[in-house]
């Protein structure tokens, strides 16, 4: 017997229009302080400037990008909530709060997009403390180690995962 074509809900945006969406990337504690704190650890790029390249290959996949940094975690979790409908996808660099904060994990746990964690270092390689991350269980993807290439490279992860669901 031939399937009923499925319906969509009315009130549901599809996955698809997600798409058209911009992709957020948050950016958290002491982040902005990037280029000048322990460049051996995380590099000589700018927060800005590494705003200015990711803005600049998530056009080359027809993505916009809003690029934001806050030093607290209360900010961090309202633009997680406003990814809930306004984002696409997330790219989130949750600096020291990933190892902390609940409140975070929650977050992404209730965002129903995409998410990639990106660090610049590798934790794994540093402190024991940082050996643990509330975000990864949650996370689509993760990537560390890479410096400001990482960021890049979530970009590229987060418009394939895009592009599977839109397909
Ligand atoms: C970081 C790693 C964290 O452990 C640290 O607290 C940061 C930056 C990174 O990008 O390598 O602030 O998230």
């Amino acid at each position: 017997m031939a399937q009923k074509p499925s319906r969509k809900s009315p009130t549901r945006p599809s996955r698809a229009r997600h798409r058209t969406l911009a992709v957020y990337v948050l950016n958290g504690p002491n982040l902005n302080l990037l280029g000048v704190r322990e460049p051996e650890v995380y590099g000589r790029m700018t927060l800005a400037e590494i705003g200015q390249a990711v803005t600049a290959r998530a056009r080359t996949h027809g993505l916009e990008v809003i690029f934001r940094q806050s030093n607290h975690e209360g900010e961090l979790i309202d633009w997680l909530q406003e990814a809930r409908t306004q984002s696409c996808g997330v790219i989130l660099n949750a600096g020291a709060l990933t190892h902390t904060s609940v409140a975070i994990y929650d977050a992404v746990r209730a965002l129903d997009r995409p998410l990639i964690e990106v660090h610049l270092s590798n934790p794994y390689a540093r402190e024991p403390f940082r050996h643990h991350s509330y975000v990864s269980p949650v996370a689509s993807g993760v990537i560390c180690g890479l410096r400001d290439t990482g960021y890049l490279l979530a970009v590229d992860a987060l418009a394939d995962l895009l592009k599977d669901q839109t397909a």
